[in-house]
């Protein structure tokens, strides 16, 4: 199974990052990669198609400035932003960026009236609302992408720290995108082996922190950007479910209509994607902290959005 035509909006580490897995693992006959910078798209979109001989994969990758391309793209993944720069507020980030992302859904809506949007765009939970309003789509075909990429790091680390298989590891990060993001130990085994069973708490609480903390861990080695890999890896395994019917359960911000009590913010919750996109959020039963964990992690993400607001 794969889709006829996927756009990925946004050019840079992790846009072109996504259109090449999206190619290499064929979950689509066309691949078409948008930006505003000229050329860039149509250079990258051309070296990977040139790759394509090597890979053995047949997905055609095309490169863009405009929406002419991406007319009835099932699937739109949102990467266009701008990363913080040195003297710029968190304040001229969000407004930037809901900018880009706005202008972006309008041409989503426009072109494709009917597709499925995964928003990467930080901030994550903010930007996948602004894509919600603006669309108008339904909350089914308008997800964000952030928990399987925290759940996918907290896996990788809790690997090396047993030195086993990161394919035994089952894990749930639940939240908003950010430091208040909610790491669940209950919810997380080896094998079906508790890991509370396997590590002692305080190597579990430093974990946790670890996976928090895993953007900027990255941003503090590359020093001009952020993470890109695990993030694409993320995007595309979501874009993987929805293209294969696949009836995946991922973490994913979702917006949420009475779900963990809360209603009208995008927060990480878990999913199960698939044809059409979000098919259902599951409610699982978290302890009292973890409780506390999430809410506390939803009135960050409203923060931001009135901050959002403040600023017109
Ligand atoms: P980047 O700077 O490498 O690429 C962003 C691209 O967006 C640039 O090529 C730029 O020209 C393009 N762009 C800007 N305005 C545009 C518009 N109106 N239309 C089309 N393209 C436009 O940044 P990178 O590293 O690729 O990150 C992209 C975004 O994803 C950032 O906001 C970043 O914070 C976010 N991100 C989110 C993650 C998540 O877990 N949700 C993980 C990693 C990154
Ligand atoms: C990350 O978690 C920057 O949101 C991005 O790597």
């Amino acid at each position: 199974m794969s889709a006829k035509r996927i756009t990925v909006v946004g050019a840079g580490h992790v846009g072109a990052t996504c259109s090449q897995l999206l190619a290499q693992k064929e979950l689509a006959r066309e691949v078409i990669l948008v930006d505003i910078a000229e050329g860039i798209p149509m250079g990258k979109a051309l070296d990977q198609w040139e790759s394509a001989p090597i890979e053995g994969c047949d997905t055609r990758v095309y490169g863009a400035n405009d929406y002419s391309l991406s007319a009835d793209s099932e699937i739109f993944i949102v990467t266009a932003g701008i990363a913080r720069k040195p003297g710029m507020s968190r304040d001229d980030l969000l407004r930037t960026n809901a900018g880009i992302v706005r202008s972006v859904s309008e041409e989503i809506k426009r072109v494709a009236p009917d597709s499925i949007v995964i928003v990467v765009s930080n901030p994550l939970d903010v930007m996948a609302q602004v894509a919600l309003e603006t669309t108008g789509f339904p909350r089914e075909r308008v997800v964000g992408m952030a928990g399987v990429l925290d759940t996918a790091r907290y896996r990788s680390f809790i690997a090396l720290e047993l030195d086993v298989s990161i394919e035994d590891i089952q894990a749930l990060v639940l939240g908003g995108h950010g430091d208040t993001m909610v790491p669940l130990a209950s919810y997380t085994s080896v094998s079906g082996i508790p890991l509370t069973q396997l590590l002692a708490q305080d190597r579990i609480d430093a974990l946790v922190e670890r996976t928090r903390k895993g953007g900027g861990e990255i941003v503090g080695y590359l020093g001009t950007g952020s993470a890109y890999y695990a993030p694409a890896a993320a995007a595309v395994q979501m874009a993987e479910a929805i293209v294969k019917d696949k009836r995946r359960i991922l973490p994913c911000a979702a917006w949420l209509q009475g779900e963990y009590g809360m209603r009208d913010l995008y927060l990480g919750v878990p999913c199960l994607l698939g044809e059409g996109g979000l098919l259902k959020v599951l409610e699982v039963e978290l302890t009292e902290d973890e409780k506390a964990a999430l809410t506390n992690s939803a009135d960050h993400v409203r923060s931001t959005v009135e901050a959002l607001k403040a600023l017109g």
